[in-house]
Order: structure tokens, then C-alpha cells, then sequence
């Protein structure tokens, strides 16, 4: 009897202690490895080497420069090897070098003829200088929404927000990510309206297999210095339009046509003109386009393949046959599905080693107090006290463009990092996202 009720103690310890011991593996099977904010190790491994934009040739191209005896655009070798180069990337008729991508999207907004109170369509996440030419013409910019992880204007938003004040569609390819052209091509056709692609992020992509820039009637682009080929700051301007294109050199160069005098565009414009210096870099810049180019789009697939899945993080949208350039990479978090704040989240992924940052612009363009104020030019708008806009900048409403405002990381992405690294960073978020779900 006692040796049985011993026994039976024996087995109970036994198979208790077996039971636990089982349970207690199958917790360290699924228990997320410790994060590095709370004193885990870091996931990123991989050093990023420094990233090198320039170097020899564009020290041998400034140097010739300099033994010129012209410094001035106009015919100059510098800003003949540029063009030619742009137009290598972006095969346009017409191409008008500028001194920056404001310069040269407020460039097409006179050669586009951009009137008082004429409506121009865009994105209300873009950098300012999107619209800064549009205001000038005493043109009103209208905001419509986005595609949730494209980040680029949604067509079916453009279309309702056309009335019969529209003149134009202005294009951000954010992040160097082609918007949906063909779509917004038709829209325009559809409408009569010019459509201009705002390129300045998006050095060397393409949509749809073809160069962007070559579906829009122009197309603009930046080389400010943190772009994917710069020469500290430079803009460019192309187009293949009969219409248009005659028009971009006089409409960047005080209105005066240096091809013909006489033909001089009756129209105040300012000057826009890049010189030859800038020109030899940014020529040398762009021989190495492609390299960046292709190795940004890479890096940037292989992000949002490795993202996929991930609880509560959605990757960068990539159209299959277009190449994003990646100026950014960003994904979102739900919030819903994720419990930790983004402030939270970024921390950790920093101390994971990963290059990130919480949003992009500080609040969406019409947030910005100058629009709410409608008080452009000295605090005041002209065209709003004339009548010939009614536009309200304190009822615009673009929701999904708030909420990509405020759930984006950026992802530091550039052509100096490796696929390795690369995986590392995904590893991070994948681990820290596991870590926070919900
Ligand atoms: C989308 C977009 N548009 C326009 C601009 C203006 O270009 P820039 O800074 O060369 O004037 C930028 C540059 O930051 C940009 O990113």
C-alpha cells in the first residue's frame, strides 16, 4: 500500500515535471528574441559603407570647365553634354537645364500657360517646391488623396476633383515610385488638361518599362543635393510637345528665345539659367545613373518582398514592371494591429541598428499654415480677394494621405548598401514587429 502510494507520487512528479519541462520549450519555440532596446542583441550586423556621390570625373569635368573661355549655358560644352546625356535617359525633343526643380516645375507652369484662379491637381505629400511655381502663376493648387502604400496620387481622387477651373495635372512620383501615368494620362486627355510629371525624386525610373518623364506632356526634375544624381542644386526640364516644349528655354531664361530673338515669349519669366560648373557635374552624375538607379531599385524589391507578411507592416507598393529609384523607402505600420506607438516602434528598430525615421514632411501641404491662411504673398492672397478662386484650404480633406503621414517610416536606402544588409534591416523589423503584435 505505501510503496503504491509512493509510487504513484513517483509517476506524478514524473509526469509533471515532463509536462513542464514541455511547456517550457514549446515557450522558448515561439518567444520572440529579446530587442535590443531592452537589452537583446542588435539584429543588424553588417557595416554600411560610406557612400561615396562623386569623385574623379567630375573633378576632370570641372577642371575642364574652368579652362573654357564661357561659363554660360547657352551653347556651353558642359550644358551640351548634359543634355544630351538627359536626353539618353528621358528621349525628349526639348530640354531646358535649370537651377533647381522648383525652377523647373515653375518653368512648365509658364509654359503651360498656368493663368489666375487656373486649378492644378497634385499630391498634398510632396516637397513644397511641387507648388511653389503654381502659386507664383496665381494658380491654385487642389489636393487630392493617395493609394494607401503607393503613396502617389490616386486617379479615381484626381477625376472628382476636376472642375471647370482644372488646367493641369502635376505628378509626384514620390519616393522615385512612378504614379499610375497611364491612367492619369487618359484622365488629362479625357479632360483637356496638361499633364506634367513632377520627377524631381525619381532619377532613372521607369513605368511600365518606359523612362519616366516621357508620358506627361513635361516632365521635371531635381538635382538639389540629396537626390540620386546632384550637383548641389539643378533642375531639368523636358518635353516632347510641340506645344510645350518650343517654350521651356525662354519660359527659365527671362522670357528672352536665344535659338531666335525675335520670337521672344511675351510673358514675364524669371531666370532659372544654370551654369556650365553645375552642368559638368551633374553631366558626370549622370553616367552614373544607372548604377544607382538599378541598384536602389533592387535593394528597394527586395525590402518589400522581405516585408511581406510581416504582422502590422505594410511594404512600399512596387507596380511589377516599373523600377522605383527608392529617393525614399517607406512602409507603414497599423497601429491596429500593433501595440506600440511609431515613436516606440522607431526606437527599437534603431537599436536593432536599422536607419529609420518616423514620417516624411511635418503636416500635409494644405496644413501648412500659409495655406490654412490663405496668405501666400504677405499674408495675402490676391486671386482668393478677387474672387477668382473660392478654394477653402481649411475643409480639404485627404484621409488616406493623413494616415500615410502619420503611420510611414522612412528606411534609409541607398546604393552603397548591400542585399545582406538589406535582409538585416528586414530581419529588425520583422523582430520587432512580432514583438509588438497585437
Ligand atoms: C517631389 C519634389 N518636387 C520638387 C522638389 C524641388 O526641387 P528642388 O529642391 O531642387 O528645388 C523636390 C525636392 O526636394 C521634390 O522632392
Amino acid at each position: 500500500m505505501q510503496s503504491e502510494r509512493s509510487m504513484s507520487r513517483r509517476r506524478f512528479i514524473a509526469s509533471t515535471t515532463a509536462l513542464m519541462a514541455a511547456s517550457q520549450l514549446r515557450a522558448a519555440e515561439t518567444a520572440t528574441p529579446a530587442l535590443a532596446i531592452e537589452g537583446g542583441a542588435k539584429t543588424i550586423k553588417t557595416k554600411v559603407p560610406k557612400l561615396v556621390r562623386w569623385g574623379a570625373p567630375e573633378r576632370e569635368r570641372l577642371n575642364a570647365t574652368i579652362a573654357q573661355d564661357t561659363l554660360f549655358y547657352w551653347h556651353g560644352p558642359q550644358t551640351t553634354a548634359l543634355i544630351e546625356r538627359v536626353q539618353k535617359w528621358v528621349p525628349a525633343k526639348w530640354v531646358m537645364t535649370c537651377s533647381s526643380g522648383t525652377a523647373a516645375i515653375h518653368t512648365a507652369m509658364i509654359a503651360a500657360g498656368i493663368a489666375p484662379g487656373d486649378e492644378v491637381i497634385t499630391t498634398p505629400i510632396t516637397d513644397i517646391g511641387s507648388v511653389i511655381g503654381v502659386l507664383y502663376q496665381q494658380g491654385v493648387p487642389v489636393f487630392a488623396d493617395l493609394g494607401a502604400h503607393t503613396y502617389n496620387l490616386d486617379p479615381a481622387a484626381v477625376e472628382r476633383a476636376i472642375t471647370p477651373k482644372t488646367k493641369a495635372i502635376l505628378a509626384v512620383h514620390l519616393c522615385g515610385n512612378p504614379c499610375r501615368l497611364n491612367e492619369l494620362k487618359e484622365i488629362a486627355d479625357a479632360h483637356k488638361l496638361i499633364l506634367i510629371e513632377d520627377a524631381c525624386q525619381a532619377w532613372g525610373a521607369k513605368y511600365d518599362g518606359k523612362p519616366i518623364g516621357t508620358i506627361g506632356h513635361m516632365a521635371c526634375f531635381s538635382l538639389q543635393s540629396t537626390k540620386q544624381v546632384t550637383c548641389g542644386d539643378g533642375g531639368v526640364i523636358c518635353s516632347n510637345d510641340e506645344r510645350f516644349g518650343p517654350r521651356l528655354q525662354p519660359s527659365a531664361d527671362k522670357g528672352s528665345n536665344r535659338s531666335n530673338a525675335k520670337a521672344a515669349l511675351n510673358v514675364l519669366a524669371t531666370n532659372y539659367r544654370m551654369t556650365e560648373m553645375q552642368a559638368a557635374v551633374a553631366s558626370s552624375q549622370l553616367d552614373r545613373l544607372e548604377g544607382i538607379a538599378s541598384k536602389r531599385s533592387q535593394l528597394g524589391r527586395l525590402l518589400s518582398s522581405e516585408l511581406a507578411g510581416i504582422p502590422g507592416i505594410a511594404p512600399h507598393e512596387l507596380a511589377p514592371n516599373d523600377r522605383c529609384t527608392h529617393y525614399i523607402y517607406f512602409f507603414r505600420m497599423d497601429p491596429k494591429k500593433l501595440k506600440c506607438s511609431r515613436t516606440q516602434l522607431v526606437a527599437a528598430l534603431k537599436a536593432e541598428g536599422a536607419e529609420v525615421s518616423p514620417g516624411y514632411i511635418p503636416e500635409l501641404i494644405h496644413e501648412m499654415p500659409m495655406f490654412q491662411q490663405h496668405g501666400f504673398f504677405a499674408g495675402r492672397w490676391p486671386i482668393k480677394e478677387l474672387g477668382l478662386t473660392n478654394i477653402d484650404y481649411t475643409k480639404v480633406k485627404c484621409p488616406e494621405a493623413n494616415a500615410i503621414l502619420n503611420t510611414c517610416v522612412k528606411v534609409q536606402l541607398h546604393e552603397a548598401m548591400s542585399e545582406d544588409y538589406m535582409r538585416e534591416v528586414a530581419a529588425a523589423i520583422r523582430k520587432v514587429a512580432i514583438h509588438y503584435a497585437v
